[in-house]
């Protein structure tokens, strides 16, 4: 088994794009397991099943074939053998996911994929319950924070850039219900476990906020 370091935190924190350099600079595989739940929401969208119906959603995760393959160095979800990367990146599908992963049967599917993928390769792996659940031996563990308000103007801004439609107070207001129910489900809650090193990134830029993660791993590592 090699290296793993985990990284927790809400919505629009900045998961992805600190584990993707961070990744590159220590040279690790990066793991996205929120696009895992992405596909799976979008897969209920698709085939009309109630994200309500917690049978009829479990049904169909158990079906489906969710499998994860990295494509010039860039994770790809492929939901039934397709390639979904373009299409779970909307708030709707990012919504629905939120609402599927509070199931039993969506979770244990996806934590022993996500567990799979870490039995070969020095990963950095990011989500709600890395630390706490999937990899509770992680060599560091990250819980990355920052202001709702600032969390949502950057989710706006990524919106406008990719040249969609947004508001900013729907946004804030739906990402303060989903990092509610995120944090208070019963199977496994958004938590930060006690040996995890807060990060608030509010206030931080991509490159500090890099930077204190790398040094902290090479901290770990010296130290171990
Ligand atoms: O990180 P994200 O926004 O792509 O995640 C989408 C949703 O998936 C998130 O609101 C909750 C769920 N999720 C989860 O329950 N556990 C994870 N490890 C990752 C995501």
């Amino acid at each position: 088994m090699g290296y793993q370091i985990a990284l927790d935190g809400p919505a629009g924190a900045g998961k992805s794009t600190i584990a993707k350099l961070v990744a590159k600079e220590l040279n690790f595989v990066y793991v996205d397991t929120g696009a895992m739940y992405r596909a799976i929401g979008l897969n209920c969208l698709e085939n009309g099943v109630s994200i309500e119906d917690e049978e009829a959603v479990t049904d169909l995760t158990n079906n489906a074939d969710v499998t994860i393959r990295y494509i010039d160095g860039e994770q790809a979800v492929l939901l039934n053998g397709r390639n979904v990367n373009g299409l779970i990146r909307t708030p709707e599908v990012g919504n629905a996911a939120s609402a599927v992963s509070v199931y039993k049967g969506v979770r244990t599917k996806l934590v022993s994929l996500q567990q799979e993928l870490t039995k070969t390769e020095n990963v950095i792996m990011d989500g709600r319950d890395i630390g706490s659940v999937v990899l509770p031996d992680a060599d560091l563990k990250i819980y990355l924070d920052a202001d709702v308000k600032v969390r949502a103007k950057r989710r706006y801004d990524e919106l406008i850039a990719k040249g969609m439609d947004a508001e900013l107070s729907v946004i804030e207001e739906e990402m303060k219900e989903r990092d509610y129910r995120d944090m208070h489900r019963d199977n496994s809650p958004l938590v930060r476990v006690p040996e995890a090193v807060l990060v608030d990134s509010s206030y931080m830029t991509i490159d500090e906020v890099k930077d204190a993660i790398c040094s902290k791993f090479k901290e770990v590592v010296k130290n171990a």
